[in-house]
């Protein structure tokens, strides 16, 4: 694949370099897809240390058989869990950085809501970064539809993005612009024994 496929799997992967990621890190790609950042951060990370979830087994699989191939899958030994609901505990260990690219965008409030409750409760004690996009709007909004949906769009202002990760007991920064072709804005969220980055 070419073209916004490509780079938005490369600036996912250079964002979160330049927000410290190293190899040695851990990193949770929640709403992996076929893997358009996944494959950069595998590459990259030591093996063991990517872990991708998905609602959807078959698009994991297109992107091990498209993108990653089986031979870097098996030096690299990336984690997947098939999971609607934000199971993270069935990982084997919590990560250091977390991103979630272009999942928001498709989900109500609750959905949004569940997905930094669980993460913040599978983090434990340990310090954990969040990065997560969304489509930005001035005032709140009604979505699309009543239920996330992978074809529908939802947008939120920065000041429910923010409120959403304080219920859930994260610090939250908005970082707004990142380049996203289509205009996506980041906002971060750190447990309160992790650093925000200025
Ligand atoms: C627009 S794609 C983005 C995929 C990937 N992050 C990327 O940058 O290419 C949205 C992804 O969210 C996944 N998804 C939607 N709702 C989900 C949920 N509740 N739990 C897990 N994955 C979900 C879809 O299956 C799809 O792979």
């Amino acid at each position: 694949m070419g073209g916004l496929w490509e780079e938005v799997g490369q600036l996912q992967f250079n964002f979160l370099v330049a927000q410290g990621l190293k190899p040695e890190h851990t990193l949770l790609d929640i709403a992996c897809g076929s893997l358009r950042g996944g494959v950069h951060f595998i590459n990259y990370l030591n093996p063991g240390n990517y872990l991708g979830l998905d609602k959807e087994q078959a698009l994991i699989n297109r992107g091990i058989e498209h993108e990653l191939g089986k031979a870097e899958q098996s030096e690299k030994q990336p984690e997947f869990v098939i999971s609607d609901c934000f199971e993270f505990d069935h990982f084997s260990k919590v990560p250091d950085y977390a991103i979630a690219q272009s999942l928001f965008t498709h989900l109500v409030e609750e959905d949004i809501k569940a997905c930094l409750k669980n993460l913040k409760a599978f983090a434990g004690d340990k310090p954990l970064t969040f990065f997560a996009t969304f489509f930005e709007c001035e005032t709140p909004q009604m979505g699309e539809m009543d239920t996330s949906h992978s074809h529908a769009k939802f947008e939120y202002t920065r000041a429910q993005m923010e409120q959403f990760g304080i219920e859930a007991g994260w610090q939250a920064e908005y970082i707004g612009d990142w380049n996203h072709p289509r205009g996506q804005k980041m906002v971060c969220y750190v447990t309160s024994t992790g650093e925000l980055n200025e």
